[in-house]
């Protein structure tokens, strides 16, 4: 019996489907990298723009014939996208050759939906689950172990769906952190470790136990053995001085930091809730450069958001100008259903969209040859 996973979205998504892969190995299945071989299809899917969604419909709705001739064959559909209870109705109506439909939170039971396939579709969708609950992984991002630190987050920038499918932020408990980080390091095959969060720099907010993101970083450090430390996402609003500070004083932490910004403009900041300005962002930047002079900053951005001027763009293209980022990711901005800016007057049409984006990229793409040339 084999099983293929294909995985879409961020490395949560990613170290999640190893978790799937151990639990398919588990029930003695082998992984293909042919879906005409597979015996279990598992897409695990996200949801963040439409984009990525389309995506998942073309391909599942691919399976139509595969599933004719080989009806044996499970099929299943997990993740943020299908923690929507109305895209997970949509997928069990439009794709009837889809065995099981389960969210972000089902996944450590996935075995027992595999089983329960012989009695029929299988539809569930927890509403939260447990961080600490502990389901193996099978590792298999090469000399990078995953870390999730984290679940959920509670900012809800009004542009993000994430809050709606992932839930409230939930942070594990240092202690199990750390047994996990020892048996990475025992087991030497891995170089780096790279923590998980939405927002870890709000690691700890939830346990009133003391646990902070700097705390949990220099703990993680003082594990014997020679690995590199690294973490995503930080959040602005949150990166505290003590954050840099250890950034800069331990040697196993690795100076990437991944700041997205999304705007430069403090009106539209401000409309996608991201509780900092364009001078607060610029400070903090400020800060790293000085406290870690071979930080490599990386950031994201949305252009188009509702109502976004052309000045309020130009605003974004300067702050790229201005802190000429090691690496940006620019996205056109995607309504999301159910978020406050789907709602919001004054959506930017495709168009517009389109051509600030690729202005921004050409513009990232000259920073980058200048600063190859530097
Ligand atoms: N938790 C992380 C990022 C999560 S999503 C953070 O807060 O930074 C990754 C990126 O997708 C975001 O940084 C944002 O730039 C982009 N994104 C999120 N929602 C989006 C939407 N509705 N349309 C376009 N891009 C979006
Ligand atoms: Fe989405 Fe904002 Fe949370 Fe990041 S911090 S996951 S962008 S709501
Ligand atoms: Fe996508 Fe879910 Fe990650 S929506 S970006 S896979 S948290």
């Amino acid at each position: 019996m084999k099983y293929i996973i294909i995985t879409y979205g961020c490395q949560m998504n990613v170290h999640e489907s190893e978790k799937l892969a151990y639990i398919c190995e588990k029930m003695g299945y082998e992984l293909t990298d042919k879906r005409e071989d597979a015996d279990l299809i598992i897409f695990n899917t996200c949801a963040i723009r439409e984009g990525a969604e389309d995506r998942v419909f073309g391909n599942v709705g691919a399976l139509k014939k595969l599933k004719k001739k080989r009806p044996e064959t499970i099929i299943a559909v997990c993740g943020c996208m299908t923690q929507k209870e109305q895209t997970a109705n949509y997928i069990l109506k439009t794709f009837p050759f889809v065995d099981i439909v389960i969210g972000t939170f089902n996944l450590p039971n996935f075995e027992y939906y595999i089983n329960a396939v012989k009695k029929g579709r299988q539809l569930e969708i927890l509403n939260e689950g447990d961080p600490d609950e502990s389901v193996p992984y099978k590792r298999t991002s090469g000399d990078n172990a995953w870390v999730n630190i984290m679940q959920g987050c509670n900012n809800f920038c009004t542009y993000c769906i994430v809050p709606y499918v992932r839930g409230r932020e939930k942070s594990r408990s240092e202690e199990n952190i750390l047994k996990e980080i020892r048996e990475i390091v025992s087991e030497g095959k891995y170089k780096k470790i790279t923590l998980l969060g939405q927002n870890v720099n709000s690691y700890g907010n939830d346990l009133k136990t003391g646990e902070n993101f700097s705390r949990l970083l220099k703990k993680i450090c003082e594990v014997p053995g020679d690995f590199k430390l690294s973490f995503m996402t930080s959040h602005p609003k949150d990166l505290t001085e003590e954050v840099i500070y250890v950034i800069a004083s331990e040697d196993k932490i690795l100076k990437d930091i991944h700041l997205p910004a999304q705007s430069g403009n403090n009106r539209i900041l401000k409309l996608m809730n991201r509780k900092y300005t364009r001078e607060k962002y610029l400070d903090i930047i400020r800060k790293i450069r000085e406290k870690i002079p071979n930080a490599r900053i990386t950031s994201d951005f949305i252009v188009g958001f509702p109502t976004e001027t052309e000045e309020e763009f130009e605003d974004t293209m300067n702050l790229v100008r201005e802190v000429k980022f090691d690496g940006i990711f620019a996205f056109m901005y995607s309504p999301r259903e159910g978020t406050v800016a789907a709602q919001m007057e004054g959506q930017i049409d495709e168009k517009e969209k389109r051509r600030r984006v690729n202005l921004l990229l050409q513009l990232e793409k000259e920073i980058q040859e200048e600063k190859k040339n530097d």
